[in-house]
């Protein structure tokens, strides 16, 4: 991890070519951000895989501005020193750089982002030109643009071949040329992400692009090992929370069935009456304190 201090897109702009690589991950709700926040990741993506990964969906393309706002309000109440990234949806950009300003201003008054991100490279740089210009930082996003998998086929690894693989680089070029302070490459061959890497002078994050990027994103629920099934070759679990869950809810079932849950240490005394053993307030709570944890319920006063 880098220092305690909070990360911007100036402070990851200059870690281009250092050792010190950019740890990036999705993030789209508070509880989860204060966690990969405290773990040390430098980058928070609320990105428009949440239409998958949360919302069910085939593709990333229903996912609305509003709802990547929605989350970005909720991911930047979590956290405290990674630099949110908000991602463009489908369609809110692709018109002009004129609609393209316009929703990224809203990613920033209505999402509490701090930066934006959007898919594709020569094509969108002049969007990429006019968000800059208005003080916005834009991450751009070259290679497998999962918003275009219509296009693609399906969700492919792109950039193939030498003509593949320069029009891959071509994108990456425009996207820094107008103004980025950084490009996910995503779902192209290790030698295409290096060759990149190597040519651009703004650092590079990649995500099924092999190690020699300047950084590594990776959506939460697949490297916290949520996803169950098929799991693209790039992802690796560095835990397996799907089966903790799955065992967790079948405990909980047995234990509401049999009813050993709850029991006195987990339910409420009355007014007066001596606190259950093990329900006694930690040290430090001090009672009537407002101040509250995250948890859902009454506070530590409550007994
Ligand atoms: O939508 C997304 O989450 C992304 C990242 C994985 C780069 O684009």
């Amino acid at each position: 991890m880098s220092e305690e201090r909070k990360q911007t897109a100036v402070s990851l702009r200059a870690r281009k070519g250092t050792a010190d690589k950019i740890v990036a991950l999705t993030a789209y709700d508070a509880t989860m951000a204060r966690l990969l926040d405290e773990g040390g990741a430098d980058v928070l993506m609320v990105g428009d895989s949440l239409g998958m990964v949360v919302q069910g969906h085939a593709t990333t393309l229903p996912v609305t501005v509003d709802e990547i706002c929605y989350h970005g309000r909720a991911v930047a109440r979590g956290m405290r020193r990674a630099h949110l990234v908000g991602d463009l949806p489908f369609m809110s950009f692709q018109v002009s750089p004129e609609q393209a300003l316009v929703a990224a201003g809203r990613l920033v008054k209505e999402g509490s982002f701090e930066s934006v991100k959007l898919e594709g490279g020569v094509v969108v740089a002049e969007q990429i030109r006019r968000i800059v210009a208005a003080g916005i930082p834009v991450m751009g996003h070259v290679g497998l643009t999962p918003q275009s998998v219509h296009r693609m086929g399906g969700f492919r690894v792109q950039g193939k071949g030498e003509d593949a693989a320069l029009a891959v680089l071509a994108d990456a070029q425009a996207v820094e040329e107008a103004g980025a302070f950084s490009v996910v490459i995503e779902g192209v061959p290790e030698s295409l992400g290096r060759r990149i890497t190597e040519r651009l002078t703004i650092p590079t994050i990649g995500i099924g692009a092999g190690p020699h990027c300047d950084g590594q994103v990776l959506v939460s629920y697949d490297f916290l090992g949520m996803i169950r099934g098929f799991a693209p070759k790039f992802v690796r679990h560095f835990a397996e929370l799907g089966d903790q869950v799955v065992e967790a809810t079948r405990a909980y079932a047995r234990a509401v069935q049999e009813g050993s849950f709850p029991d006195h240490t987990h339910s409420f005394a009355d007014a007066g009456a001596a606190p259950a053993k093990g329900a006694v307030p930690e040290k430090g709570a001090s009672a009537g304190s407002p101040e509250r944890s995250a948890s859902y319920g009454p506070g530590r006063e409550e007994r």
